[in-house]
C-alpha cells in the first residue's frame, strides 16, 4: 500500500510549488472581509425560491437558527426573541445540543465557531479544538509491533482529548456577545431540558441503538442512557440530573469551574480509570485560541472558512480554486461530467492534506501556497476531463467506515447580519461512550484524529503524516469546515456539516449547488453528494444518482461506490432582506426556524 512517501516521486514537482508558493506569498495574514468591488462581480445568486423549486427553505426576516436538533434550535430562536445576538444564540444552542443531541453536542469534546461581525465586518476563528494531555507521546497509539491500535485511539481512557468546548463557548459569549445576556442566562434551557428530560424520539431515537456497544461498557453510562439492559427506547424521556447539575455548576461559577476543582477531578479520574493519561492539571491548562480564518475566492464571492488545525477550510479553498476552471454549470448539476470533475479535484487535496496539515503551532502549514490560484491551476493540468486517475495503489476492498452522525454544525444569523458558523464533535457518535461519573459528561475520543504513524489511517480512512503526529498540547487535525460566503463584502452563506473526512466535500458540495447550478437553500443542501478522498481510491456517491449517471463516472474509470448518507449540513442564505434557513434532511429532527 502507498502512503505519502510512495507518491513522493509522482508528487514532487507539486511539492516544489506549495513550498515555492509558501516562501513567495508567507504565511496567511489577518485581513479584512473584502470590501465591497474588489473582487470581479459575483453572478447574481440563485433567486432564494422560485415556481420551480421541488424543496423550498424556511423564510424569515429577523433571524434565523438552521441545527441538527429541533429543541435546539427553538433554544436558539428564543436568545433572538430576548434581544441577544447570533453569538448569544449560537452560545445557547452549543449548551443545549449537549443535552439533546448526546451523540455529537457536548461539553466533553471540542470544535471550532466562525464569528462574523456585522458592525465591524470581521470574521474571526473560535478554536476550541480539544488538545493531547501533557503526558501524550507520538507512539502512544502504537501497539508492541509498533502498528497502530485502533482500540487505544477510539475506546479506552487514552482516546480522550481535553475538551474545549465549555471555554469555547464562554470565550465567544464575552467576546463577541451582545453584552445583553449573561452566560448563565444562555445555559439555564439547557440546564432546564437535562434536568426536566426530553422524549427519546427523532435522531436520539434513532441513534441510541446504534451507540449501545460503546455506551453499554460503562456502568456510568448505562445509568442515564438503558433501562434494563437495553438503551432507552422510543417514547421513553432522557432526565440527565448530573448534566443539568454541571450546568448549573458552569452558569453558576463560570467556565474555570468545569476546568478546576470537583468536576474536573471526577473527568480525570474517569479518564484515568478507562486507562487514560489525562490530568486535572491538562483541564486547568486548556485555553481555546482565537484564529484569522482562511480566505479565498470563488466565481468572484469571497469564501471565509476555518484555519489549521482544522484542515477543513484549506482544502474547501483548494478544490474550489480547481474547479473554478471549469464551467461546471454548463455540464449541469448531478451530470457525470460535473461530477468527476469534482471526484478529479477531490483527490490532490486529501492527498496534501495527508502530508501538509497539522497544528499550526507545531508544524508549518503552507497555507498561502495550498489555497492559491497558480497552484490549482497546476492541479488542472493532470486533470483529464475524460478519464479518472487512479490514487496511488490501495488494498482491494478496503472499508471506509460509515461515521456520518457524529459531529455536528449549525448556523445562526441575527436581524444585524451577524453570523455563527459552528461544528463541534465528540468524534465518535457518542465519543468514547464513557460518561464521566456524576458528572454527566461524555467523553471524546478526538486522539484518533492525530496519526498513529506517518502513513496510517484514522478512523475515516484519512491517511497522516508527520505533521499530525501525537504531541503534548498539541491539537489534532481536524476536517470541521464552519464556513462564510461573501457577495459583494456582504454575508451571503453560512454552510457547514459534520462527517469526518466528508465534511470538506459536503461543505463544497452545497457552495457549489447554489453557485454554479443555482439551486435554492433547501435543494442545494438535499442534494445527493459524492466524495473522494484520495485514498482508499474510491468514489463514494449518496442513493439518488441515477443509475445512467454512475455507469458513466464507472465508463471514465471511477470504482464508484454507492452507500450511506453524507453529512448534515444545516445552513443559513441571507439575500434580498430576507433569511433563508435550510436544515439537512438526512438526519430527522433537524429544524431551520426564524424567530
Ligand atoms: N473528528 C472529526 C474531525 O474533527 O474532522
Amino acid at each position: 500500500m502507498a502512503g505519502p512517501g510512495a507518491r513522493s516521486s509522482g508528487m514532487t514537482l507539486r511539492l516544489r510549488l506549495v513550498l515555492a508558493l509558501l516562501v513567495l506569498t508567507g504565511p496567511a495574514r489577518a485581513q479584512p472581509d473584502v470590501t465591497p468591488g474588489s473582487l470581479p462581480a459575483a453572478p447574481e445568486p440563485p433567486p432564494i425560491q422560485s415556481d420551480s423549486a421541488r424543496l423550498l427553505p424556511v423564510l424569515a426576516t429577523h433571524g434565523m437558527v438552521s441545527s441538527q436538533e429541533a429543541l435546539a434550535t427553538r433554544v436558539g430562536v428564543a436568545v433572538l426573541k430576548k434581544g441577544g445576538n447570533a453569538i448569544d444564540a449560537a452560545v445557547a444552542v452549543g449548551f443545549a445540543l449537549a443535552v439533546t443531541l448526546p451523540r455529537a453536542g457536548n461539553l466533553g469534546g471540542g470544535g471550532f465557531m466562525m464569528v462574523h461581525r456585522a458592525a465591524s465586518k470581521e470574521t474571526v476563528a473560535v478554536d476550541y479544538r480539544e488538545t493531547a494531555p501533557g503526558a501524550a507521546t507520538a507512539d502512544m497509539f502504537l501497539d508492541a509491533k509498533g502498528e497502530p491500535d485502533k482500540a487505544a485511539s477510539t475506546r479506552g481512557g487514552k482516546a480522550v482529548g481535553v475538551p474545549g468546548t465549555v471555554r469555547g463557548l464562554a470565550e465567544a459569549h464575552r467576546r463577541y456577545g451582545s453584552g445583553k445576556l449573561t452566560l448563565a442566562e444562555l445555559i439555564a434551557p439547557a440546564e432546564k431540558l437535562a434536568r426536566e428530560g426530553i422524549p427519546v424520539e427523532s435522531g436520539l431515537a434513532d441513534s441510541l441503538p446504534r451507540a449501545s456497544g460503546l455506551l453499554g461498557a460503562w456502568p456510568s453510562s448505562r445509568k442515564i442512557f438503558y433501562q434494563g439492559d437495553h438503551v432507552l427506547p422510543r417514547g421513553a424521556t432522557l432526565i440527565q440530573t448530573d448534566l443539568a447539575d454541571t450546568l448549573r455548576t458552569i452558569a453558576e461559577r463560570g467556565p474555570d469551574a468545569f476546568y478546576e476543582g470537583a468536576i474536573a477531578q471526577k473527568i480525570a479520574d474517569a479518564v484515568q480509570g478507562a486507562g487514560g493519561i489525562m490530568t486535572a492539571a491538562d483541564l486547568a491548562a486548556y485555553r481555546p485560541e482565537i484564529r484569522q480564518p482562511v480566505r479565498g475566492t470563488y466565481r468572484g464571492y469571497e469564501i471565509v472558512s476555518m484555519p489549521p488545525p482544522s484542515s477543513g477550510g484549506v482544502h474547501l479553498i483548494e478544490i474550489l480554486n480547481v474547479l473554478e476552471g471549469y464551467d461546471l454549470a454548463k455540464l449541469g448539476a448531478g451530470s457525470a461530467g460535473a461530477l468527476h470533475l469534482m471526484a478529479e479535484a477531490m483527490k490532490p487535496a486529501y492527498a496534501d492534506r495527508a502530508t501538509w496539515l497539522g497544528d499550526p503551532s507545531r508544524t508549518k502549514v503552507p497555507v498561502a501556497g495550498l489555497t492559491s490560484k497558480p497552484y490549482a491551476a497546476t492541479l488542472r493540468q493532470s486533470i483529464d476531463p475524460e478519464r479518472a486517475r487512479p490514487a496511488a495503489e490501495v488494498k482491494a476492498g478496503d472499508p471506509l467506515p460509515y461515521e456520518s452522525d457524529q459531529t455536528t454544525h449549525f448556523s445562526v444569523v441575527d436581524a444585524e447580519g451577524n453570523a455563527v458558523s459552528n461544528t463541534y464533535t465528540l468524534n465518535f457518535s457518542y465519543g468514547i461512550g464513557l460518561v464521566a461519573e456524576g458528572t454527566g459528561v461524555l467523553l471524546n475520543n478526538e486522539m484518533d484524529d492525530f496519526s498513529a504513524k506517518t502513513g496510517a489511517r484514522n478512523a475515516y480512512g484519512l491517511v497522516g503524516g508527520e505533521a499530525n503526529a501525537v504531541a503534548p498540547g498539541a491539537r489534532p487535525l481536524s476536517s470541521m469546515t464552519p464556513t462564510f460566503v461573501f457577495r459583494d463584502g456582504k454575508l451571503y452563506l453560512v454552510t457547514g456539516s459534520p462527517g469526518g473526512s466528508r465534511i470538506i466535500t459536503t461543505v463544497l458540495q452545497v457552495i457549489v449547488n447554489v453557485l454554479d447550478f443555482r439551486l435554492n437553500l433547501a435543494e442545494a443542501v438535499a442534494a445527493p453528494r459524492i466524495h473522494h478522498q484520495w485514498q482508499p481510491d474510491m468514489l463514494m456517491v449518496e442513493e439518488g444518482v441515477s443509475p445512467d449517471t454512475l455507469a458513466l463516472l464507472r465508463a471514465k474509470g471511477h470504482p464508484v461506490k454507492v452507500g450511506a448518507s453524507s453529512g448534515s449540513a444545516n445552513s443559513v442564505m441571507a439575500e434580498d432582506g430576507l433569511l433563508a434557513g435550510a436544515s439537512d434532511p438526512r438526519q430527522r429532527g433537524t429544524l431551520a426556524e426564524g424567530p
